[in-house]
């Protein structure tokens, strides 16, 4: 099912929510001096998990698909940039996502993708239904509890 867009939301922009901001660092460049693909995946990848797990009301989400990624331009040290994404399709235990990162101060696209797709486990690690169809833009489906394992 495909997701209405909601005007009203604060970090809305366009078609996106873009909430997370991050300061490329020396540690995240590559041997041209510019922004590392890795560093910009592993951000996108927490940052989806982060989504999947407010818009699916479970913690337990992996990272099923990512399709093509296209590096549009490159970010450099010192740059302030921000991630996007919004949820295109809700399906029985999957979630759809597209992701942006951008600069923060020319909002210039650094990285587009069109499909990443989060699905939902149940305790034995198995796809579960989720029973929702719409973005939310609260915290209302986040559970209050969950189990934590050592060792
Ligand atoms: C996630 C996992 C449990 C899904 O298993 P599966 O046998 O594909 O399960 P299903 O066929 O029931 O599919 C589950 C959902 O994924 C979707 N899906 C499966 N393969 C897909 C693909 N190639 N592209 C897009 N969606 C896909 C299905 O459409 C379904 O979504 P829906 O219920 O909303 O329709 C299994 O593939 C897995 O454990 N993968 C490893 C995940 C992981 O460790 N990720 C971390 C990355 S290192």
């Amino acid at each position: 099912m495909h997701v209405a867009v909601h005007q009203d939301d604060p970090a809305f922009d366009g078609d996106m929510n873009f909430r997370t901001r991050r300061w490329v660092r020396p540690e995240d460049l590559n041997a041209n001096g510019t922004l590392f693909g890795g560093s910009l995946l592993r951000w996108i990848d927490e940052e989806a998990a982060i989504y999947a797990i407010v818009q699916l009301g479970n913690h337990r989400v992996v990272t099923k698909l990512i399709s093509e990624i296209n590096f549009v331009s490159s970010a450099r040290q010192g740059d302030l940039i921000e991630m996007g994404l919004r949820a295109t399709a809700f399906g029985r235990t999957s979630i759809t996502m597209r992701a942006e990162v951008r600069n923060m101060i020319s909002r210039k696209s650094i990285l587009t993708i069109e499909k990443l797709v989060f699905v939902s486990l149940d305790e034995r690690g198995a796809p579960v239904p989720h029973g929702f169809t719409e973005i939310t833009y609260q915290r209302d489906r986040i559970p209050t509890e969950r189990e934590f394992r050592q060792g």
